[in-house]
């Protein structure tokens, strides 16, 4: 099955981050615009941190911050100053250099060493913060995502529970390979945004990024597959490395 996604291409990581900042302040630009805030969930890993870094600092002065609302799609198991804390790289990297009121960032209590209820937590965050009615799931504005080599995104990692969950907005997801948990969106929010943006660089990745955009492998195998908005855009962002395998226009 091909996936039916907006696709940019762009030479390498750089240009990626230049266009994926881009992108942003136009969405958020013209959604305040129209609804007086933009709210986003972050990705996490290594490949935003750039993008980032841009939002920070040449596209700082072009963006609303104190109607921009930032929320985290998946969050290691760590306290925010851990290393690994994907909250503490954009914290780093953006947050802390922008005039953005604390109270619109939603980061993901990751330190209670109940990782369960850390998600409980979470999910009750956003059922307030959306007003959500029970059995209902909220419209992110933007959701950022990463692609791991194994085809995970978010935390929602190959065989892992989380890929079955239809009605939680965020769980706790064993991941064996780290033995750890991690706490992630789950699907039904991941498909439920006005747009949804893949952010993938990289030759790792060629490979993955063939098979869930052109590839016929079920899409539990990789769960990059399983998003795409049920009523939303769905972009996907590549450099020239990561698009390498794709089937030429
Ligand atoms: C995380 C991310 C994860 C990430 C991919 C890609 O918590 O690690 O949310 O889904 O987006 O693993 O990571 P890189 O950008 O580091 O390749």
């Amino acid at each position: 099955m091909t996936i039916a996604a907006d696709l940019r291409i762009v030479d390498d990581l750089r240009g990626l981050s230049h266009a994926a900042a881009e992108e942003f302040v136009n969405q958020a630009t013209a959604t305040v615009r129209a609804n007086g805030r933009f709210t986003v969930a972050l990705s996490g890993g290594s490949t935003p941190k750039s993008l980032f870094s841009l939002l920070a600092t040449s596209f700082r002065d072009q963006l609303p911050w104190d109607k921009l609302f930032f929320f985290w799609g998946d969050e290691r198991h760590v306290p925010p100053e851990h290393p690994e804390s994907n909250y503490r790289m954009a914290y780093e990297a953006m947050l802390s250099r922008v005039p953005i009121p604390p109270e619109n960032v939603f980061r993901v209590p990751a330190e209670n060493p109940d990782a369960n209820q850390a998600a409980a937590d979470y999910g009750q965050a956003l059922r307030n913060f959306f007003q959500l009615s029970p059995e209902t799931f909220p419209r992110f504005d933007l959701i950022l995502l990463g692609m791991g080599p194994d085809g995970h995104t978010a935390s929602l990692f190959p065989g892992t529970s989380a890929l079955q969950e239809k009605s939680r907005l965020v769980v706790a997801n064993w991941v064996e390979k780290f033995k750890a948990y991690r706490i992630t969106f789950t699907l039904p929010v991941l498909n439920n945004p006005a747009v949804v943006t893949f952010l993938v660089g990289g030759a790792d990745k060629a490979a993955t990024v063939k098979e869930v955009l052109e590839g016929t492998q079920p899409a539990e195998l990789l769960p990059s597959k399983l998003v795409h908005p049920t009523n939303g855009r769905l972009i996907w962002m590549l450099d020239q490395a990561a698009a390498a395998a794709l089937s030429k226009p």
